[in-house]
């Protein structure tokens, strides 16, 4: 077969100067940043890799419609529009707009959590396990156990094990599990997907039981690319309709629209549930604006009606998930320790791997995430102890298998050579390993303590 590259499916209209600091200028902001990559100013960094949340490029149907956003207080046009698109094309009957994924996470746990339940979960993620136990229940982790594992090339690392949740069930009665949490895909495993056949099979257990579905379907288009590209059964469907077939399988979904849905601001909650969404729609007006607007402007309604449609094209996605795939093959090729299969949203790299001379307690992804920056100014996210946070009972430091640093790309941002400058700086990195010590903490804030954690060099 003659071999053809991917490319994008779009050309460059408009561009971002970036300025390169010096090394010796790249050294003094991490110290002023406490080694946190979160504390950087974003002038100070080359290529930023920290998140693929709202930093991803509009395309000029999106800007456009910015132009179109009707600002009335209440019954905006948008606002029909992304209710419309969010019926059509995620197939949900309810909307209730948020300003971004986590105000639509506090609501659903409001409303269907209770004092003393369980929410088990396909791996936790940060915001999602802290509303659920901020409404009074406990998380459980019922993913299969390949996705604690970085070597494991298990193409669904996403699954829920079965036997874990049964077991769960037996243990606590389905009446103390009001729903399971099922993300699409899964960030904290590597961004890895679930599959079908797995959905289907928990859609049945939980149907038995009572337990609703709540999807966060923050990357649900790139998992359908992923089922799309390895399930069997699926090559000749679209990632459209596989993004429905998933959607139909569950009850509720938050959605943080800054990824998938290629908006710089905007979520949602959805539900098929109507007293779900009666009291959602009341709550909205409390914590976020009117239950059509959701703390959103009309224009972010309408991009991100517009890019919901975009995020669903089998050609963007192949662009999008193959340019994270070929910065893993890069780092595969090179040798260096990476979380198997490459993800859709970015490169993990196995930072216990990197640096087997240093405990959890010594910070190694917060020490390579630094590293790596002052290397070649590229920012990067640890996803370790520090993102793990303490077990509120004893206080102690959550110690998760994988301590991994990410490397997050945004959508229709930075080229192929960007990539490979990237490569070669992680190469750098990794071939110094031996000589970086770790980190300690000096100053730690009660929540989500990765956003504003500070660090020393030990
Ligand atoms: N769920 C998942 C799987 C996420 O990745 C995020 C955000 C959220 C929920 C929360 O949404 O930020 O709009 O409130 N993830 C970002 C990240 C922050 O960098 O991975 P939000």
């Amino acid at each position: 077969m003659k071999r053809r590259s991917w490319a994008e499916p779009y050309k460059i209209k408009m561009v971002e100067p970036l300025r390169m600091l010096s090394k010796k200028e790249r050294e003094k902001a991490i110290v002023e940043a406490g080694y946190n990559t979160f504390l950087l100013r974003s002038e100070d960094v080359y290529i930023d890799l920290l998140t693929d949340s709202g930093t991803s490029a509009m395309s000029d149907r999106q800007w456009a419609g910015l132009m179109l956003g009707d600002e009335a207080y209440a019954g905006s046009r948008n606002f029909y529009h992304l209710e419309e698109t969010v019926q059509n094309i995620y197939g949900y009957k309810h909307l209730v707009p948020t300003h971004q994924g986590r105000a639509a996470e506090h609501m659903i746990s409001k409303i269907l959590i209770k004092e003393g339940d369980f929410i088990p979960g396909n791996m936790y993620f940060t915001t999602t396990k802290l509303h659920q136990e901020m409404a009074g229940a406990k998380f459980v982790d019922v993913i299969i156990d390949e996705a604690h594992d970085p070597n494991s090339e298990y193409p669904f690392k996403g699954d829920i094990d079965l036997n874990k949740l049964q077991a769960l069930i037996d243990k606590v009665g389905a009446d103390k599990i009001p729903y399971v949490a099922m993300a699409t895909t899964v960030n904290m495993a590597g961004g890895q997907p679930i599959s079908l056949k797995n959905l289907k099979a928990l859609r049945k257990l939980t149907q038995k039981y009572g337990i609703d579905i709540v999807h966060d379907m923050t990357r649900v288009a790139e998992n359908a690319y992923m089922i799309q590209q390895k399930e069997e059964g699926y090559q000749d469907k679209t990632v459209a309709e596989i993004v429905k077939e998933i959607n139909d399988l569950t009850d509720h979904a938050t959605m943080s629209a800054k990824k998938d849905a290629l908006v710089n601001i905007g979520g949602f909650l959805a539900t098929n549930d109507p007293n779900v969404f009666q009291e959602a729609r009341n709550m909205v007006v409390v914590y976020e604006g009117l239950h059509t607007y959701g703390g959103l402007a009309g224009r972010d309604m309408e991009a991100m009606a517009i890019g919901i449609k975009e995020s669903v094209m089998d050609d963007h996605q192949r662009a999008r998930v193959g340019q994270v795939q070929y910065l893993g093959d890069l780092l595969l090729k090179a040798g260096v320790p990476v979380v198997k299969p490459i993800g859709t949203h970015g490169v993990f790299l196995d930072a216990k791997a990197f640096y087997p001379h240093l405990s959890q307690d010594e910070f190694p992804a917060q020490t390579l995430a630094a590293e790596l920056y002052v290397d070649s100014g590229v920012r990067a996210m640890e996803r370790g102890v520090v993102s793990a946070g303490r077990n509120k009972e004893t206080g102690k430091h959550n110690y998760p298998k994988l301590e991994l640093v990410r490397l997050t790309i945004p959508r229709r941002v930075y080229t192929q050579a960007h990539m490979d400058v990237v490569a070669e700086s992680v190469i750098d990195v990794y071939e110094n390993a031996k000589n970086a010590g770790g980190l300690k903490m000096v100053y730690e804030p009660k929540y989500l303590r990765f956003f504003q954690a500070r660090f020393e060099k030990l």
